[in-house]
């Protein structure tokens, strides 16, 4: 079973330690949920996993691989794939080019296509179509495809850089509050979509300020407050402990936990 193994990592920028000594193994089959305030380091966590920034010590690996040391291009060939916070959109392009950059079967124009060949570039733009095609149908924006980015909603948007992580056929998927900017009802159909892409070969870890979605989709909660990983466990544990409840003091979030 595919494992993602964070032991003892650590991110400091200046005298701020924005991830501190956190380690977790996440393992596949399972939504693993990561909740914690804003500046808790959630979203830096992320950026070490997936090499977007190194770790200033500690180690990531994907089962034996260690994925630290490498580039994060490499990292994502590896199956490790993140979408962002503030999803990067392509205005003036359709929905369906956009999902197509994630498939990595980038078609490449000049001397190498035509060391290629034309036919074979034709085939790597079928399939990329075809998988993009198929991931925009999970995330529920198939009807979409054609329509030029620019055009969509807040939430439409995050859907298809979901759909761009998707079309990449991931081992690993880190999904950075994917229901920021979805309607209620929106986030209530994002969360049979998720339930829907767990496997048996799919570590898929949610970073999520909607407590209603953690608690309805993860198997697993983690929750950091300032750097650290401060509890983990399923969701009615971790609501119920003191630290957690102490890091959410006079916040919402919990009203959800343990329903
Ligand atoms: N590139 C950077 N340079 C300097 N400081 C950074 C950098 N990235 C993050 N930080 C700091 O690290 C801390 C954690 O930030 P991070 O974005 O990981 O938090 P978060 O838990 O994702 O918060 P939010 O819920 O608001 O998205 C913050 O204090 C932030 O200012
Ligand atoms: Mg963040």
């Amino acid at each position: 079973m595919t494992t993602l193994s964070v032991d003892h990592v650590v991110r400091a920028f200046g005298g701020v330690r924005a991830v501190d000594d956190v380690s977790f193994q996440a393992g596949a089959g399972s939504i693993h949920a990561i909740i914690g305030p804003n500046g808790a380091g959630k979203t830096t966590l992320f950026n070490l996993i997936s090499g977007v920034l190194p770790p200033t010590t500690g180690a990531v690996r994907l089962d034996e691989v260690s994925l630290h040391d490498k580039p994060s291009h490499q990292i994502a060939e590896l199956g490790v794939i993140r979408t962002f916070q503030h999803p990067r959109v392509f205005t003036g392009w359709t929905v369906r080019d956009n999902v197509m950059l994630g498939a990595h079967l980038e078609v490449r124009t000049g001397f190498l296509s035509t060391i290629l060949g034309v036919r074979r570039q034709r085939h790597l733009k079928a399939l990329a179509e075809e998988r993009a095609d198929a991931a925009l149908g999970e995330v529920g924006l198939g009807d979409a495809a054609d329509l030029v980015a620019g055009h969509l909603t807040t939430g439409q948007e995050r859907l298809m850089d979901m759909a761009r992580a998707l079309a990449a056929r991931p081992r690993v998927l880190l999904l950075d509050e994917p229901a920021a900017g979805l309607t209620p009802m929106e986030t209530r159909e994002l969360a049979q979509r998720l339930k829907a892409l767990k496997g048996p070969d799919r570590v898929i870890i949610v970073i999520e300020h909607d407590m209603s979605l953690v608690f309805d989709v993860a198997d697993s909660v983690m929750v950091m407050n300032q750097g650290r990983l401060i509890a983990s466990g399923s969701p009615a544990q971790v609501a119920q402990e003191a630290a957690v409840r102490e890091a959410y003091l006079g916040s919402e979030m919990l009203e959800h936990a343990g329903d």
